[in-house]
């Protein structure tokens, strides 16, 4: 099927719309491959007759579809360890010193993917946190791609998926099943997973109170201008005095100046001004 550079910029300012994902003009092969799979499974002729079904249909469900096979989802178990040694062992005991009379901790890891960084932050707070059982922890688990989500509540994984779990956390918070990992149900437990589109103000409105956000990796993918309203919304779900982490080549600094920024355990935290 053949897909012109007017067509290919009709399909990538459709998903910019609606997702903030940007894909320029030297991505027309990834995203040709993709919308010709779709418009195949529909039988469509064309790629211009699959564009105005998207454009036009009342019906999110393709739309859906697409978007489920365009996101990049790659990610694995404690994906980039310095960081989350630094939550784990200097931010997060700032927040625990605060919450220690209401013991409540809520944190949203807004773009999960397969599941493995909720799980990884589930273990984290069980590790760290003196007698875990008595605090009521909440783990809000989202992303745009509803297959990823779907996977991520069975919460089992490939060995390739858990090859930087500490062996000692191996042994104690899965379960092995033939060759596969299952997460235990004390780590599943406090995670919840929901499907929000993190450049639709309604949908991230309905989480707030956090006490952390990860948004970690997905935000490469999107251009300034949805990156800066991303980062409004979580700013908004964030608790006075609680923090963001974005990914290793993603910097809170460069796309807002709303946050506080401080160095904690050696290295730049952002978190929300009291
Ligand atoms: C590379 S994964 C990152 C997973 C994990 N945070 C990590 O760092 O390993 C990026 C995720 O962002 C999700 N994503 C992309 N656009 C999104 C949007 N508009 N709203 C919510 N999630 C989105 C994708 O579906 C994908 O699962």
């Amino acid at each position: 099927m053949i897909l012109s550079d007017e067509l290919f910029d009709k399909f990538a300012r459709l998903v910019y719309m609606r997702t903030g994902i940007y894909y320029d003009i030297n991505k027309k092969y990834y995203v040709q491959k993709r919308v010709e799979k779709r418009a195949e499974a529909l039988e469509m002729e064309t790629l211009n007759e699959y564009y105005y079904m998207l454009k036009f249909s009342d019906d999110s469900s393709e739309f859906e579809k697409l978007v489920n096979d365009l996101t990049v989802n790659e990610t694995y178990f404690f994906r980039d360890f310095p960081q989350l040694r630094n939550f784990a062992e200097d931010v997060l005991p700032v927040v625990v010193r605060e919450k220690k009379n209401s013991k409540k901790i809520k944190v949203w890891s807004a773009a999960c993917s397969t599941g493995e960084e909720p799980y990884t932050l589930s273990i984290i707070l069980q590790e760290m946190l003196d007698r875990p059982e008595e605090w009521d922890i909440q783990i809000i688990a989202s992303d745009i791609n509803t297959e990823v989500l779907e996977f991520a509540k069975i919460g089992l994984y490939e060995t390739r998926s858990v090859k930087d779990v500490p062996p000692e956390y191996l042994e104690k918070y899965f379960t092995k099943r033939n060759d596969k990992y299952l997460v235990n149900l004390n780590i599943r437990k406090p995670v919840v997973f929901k499907r929000i589109n993190l450049v639709c103000e309604d949908e991230t409105s309905a989480v707030n109170g956090c006490d952390f956000i990860f948004c970690r990796n997905c935000l490469i993918y999107f251009d300034d201008e949805s990156r800066r309203n991303v980062i409004s919304s979580l700013y908004e779900a964030l608790n006075p005095g609680g923090f963001i982490f974005l990914g290793h080549s993603e910097s809170v600094g460069r796309i807002s100046s709303a946050f506080k920024v401080q160095r904690i355990g050696g290295a730049i935290v952002y978190s929300k001004p009291k």
